[in-house]
């Protein structure tokens, strides 16, 4: 290890971790020497530009507390959140795909009876949704839990809200005997990213913006089934091709159909105008 050069470092590097007994984190930290060695040649790195990275990773860590997780942000808008999980939820053709938790889900939220209104005093233009909870061969399954959450009409989850006390915008519900659900809401809109630390510096310096589209975020699970973290997109979104965390998939927008019959709206005892939005998820067996 006198005589380093360019041509030799890294398989001197990578030499050091040859006693190491874990199998896995020898794999793994060999790997990363390769590819930052691969990333450092390629781009030619300078010292300037070493320093500017080392000082975003520090500004990065510096910005983490216990809300605030700066360094899971910058994963998912680096695209290695949505890789790892592409990686680790591969489902066959037809099951209901999945996507991000995201950092704003929380357990216990209330259960509510299906035909509830999950937005209680949150005001926005009423949103029903409607559907069933399928196995893949199309029978319904009946008790399937679905945890749903989402923001307001200004993008907001309850946990941006300061004079809220408690949750909001967010329950449990069980489908019926037939596997059918349906619960009342506001239409969601667009949101921001956190983006007043290095990411959001980043996210200016490439002129990209911070906005995730419209969704409501559901996790279904169901006895005997593999349970589905996921969100339902709203169609016609202006950020649904540019989602700043790379959360979108086809399969996942949904059309929010806006009817404007009073009658319709007293039967379905919501207001008019009001949205609704049909769909069925599908889950794999365990
Ligand atoms: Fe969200």
């Amino acid at each position: 290890m006198r005589n380093l050069t360019e041509a030799n470092v890294t398989e001197a590097v990578i030499q050091t971790f040859e006693g190491t007994p874990n199998e896995r984190l020898k794999e793994i930290m060999t790997s990363l020497v390769k590819h930052l060695h691969a990333f450092i040649r390629d781009v030619n790195l300078t010292e300037a530009e070493w320093l500017a990275g080392i000082q975003f990773l520090t500004a990065t860590g510096q910005m983490c507390d216990d809300k605030r997780q700066e360094f899971i942000l910058l994963s998912d808008t680096l695209g290695a959140t949505t890789l790892k999980d592409l990686i680790n939820n591969r489902r066959p053709p037809g099951m209901t795909e999945y996507t991000i938790l995201g950092p704003f889900y929380r357990q216990d939220a209330p259960e509510l009876p299906l035909g509830s209104n999950m937005a209680g005093d949150i005001s926005g233009e009423p949103v029903v949704v409607r559907g069933r909870v399928l196995a893949p061969d199309g029978r319904p399954i009946p008790n399937a839990m679905l945890d749903v959450w989402q923001a307001d009409a200004e993008g907001n989850y309850d946990l941006q809200m300061p004079d809220l006390e408690g949750m909001a915008l967010r329950a449990i519900f069980l489908t019926d005997s037939e596997g059918r659900f349906n619960f009342h809401t506001i239409k969601p809109s667009f949101y921001p990213i956190p983006h007043d630390g290095p990411v959001g510096q980043m996210l200016i310096a490439t002129r990209r913006h911070p906005y995730r589209p419209a969704h409501i975020h559901f996790i279904v699970s169901a006895d005997g089934y593999a349970s589905v973290t996921t969100e339902l997109f709203a169609e016609g979104d202006p950020y649904l091709d540019s989602d700043a965390v790379f959360g979108v998939r086809g399969s996942l927008v949904v059309p929010f159909v806006r009817h404007e019959s009073a009658n319709e709206a007293a039967r379905l005892n919501v207001s008019a105008p009001f949205y609704t939005v049909d769909y069925d998820f599908v889950l794999e067996p365990a």
